[in-house]
C-alpha cells in the first residue's frame, strides 16, 4: 500500500461525495407532500455536510500531490420515495466503510491527522445513515 493507493481511494470518495450532492439535490426536487417538506430540509442540511467533505478531500488530494476528480459517481434514479431513501441508506453505509478503510490506510502511512479526520467523516455518514433509517422505518 502506497501514497498513490491512498490518493486513488480518496478520489473515489470524492467522486462519491460529488455524486451524493447531485443525488440529494435531485431527490429534494422530487420530494412532495408533507413528508417532502421534511425531506427537503434534511437533504439541504446533508448537502452542506457532503460539500464540506468534498472540499476537504479536494485539498487533501492536492496536498498529497494528486489531482482531485471533478467527476461525480453515477447513481440510479429510483422510482418512489421508499426506494430512493433505501438507496441513500445503502450509499451512506458504503461511504462509512470506505472512509473507515481509508482512515486505516492513512494511519498506516503515518498520516494521523488525516486518519482522524476520515474517521470523523465516517461518523458523519453513519449519522446520515441513522437519520435515513428512522425515516425508512416509518414508511
Ligand atoms: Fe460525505
Ligand atoms: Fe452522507
Amino acid at each position: 500500500m502506497s501514497k498513490e493507493d491512498l490518493i486513488q481511494g480518496l478520489n473515489e470518495d470524492l467522486a462519491a461525495e460529488w455524486g451524493t450532492v447531485i443525488r440529494y439535490t435531485y431527490q429534494a426536487g422530487k420530494s412532495f407532500g408533507v413528508l417532502g417538506v421534511e425531506l427537503r430540509e434534511m437533504f439541504k442540511e446533508e448537502i452542506q455536510d457532503e460539500l464540506g467533505h468534498a472540499a476537504f478531500l479536494t485539498d487533501v488530494i492536492i496536498d498529497l500531490g494528486g489531482e482531485p476528480t471533478t467527476m461525480p459517481k453515477e447513481f440510479t434514479k429510483s422510482e418512489g420515495l421508499k426506494a430512493m431513501l433505501e438507496l441513500d441508506l445503502e450509499m451512506e453505509q458504503q461511504d462509512v466503510e470506505n472512509y473507515t478503510k481509508h482512515a486505516q490506510m492513512a494511519g498506516d502511512l503515518g498520516l494521523i491527522e488525516l486518519q482522524m479526520k476520515l474517521e470523523e467523516m465516517a461518523a458523519d455518514e453513519a449519522g446520515h445513515g441513522r437519520e435515513l433509517r428512522r425515516i425508512v422505518k416509518g414508511l
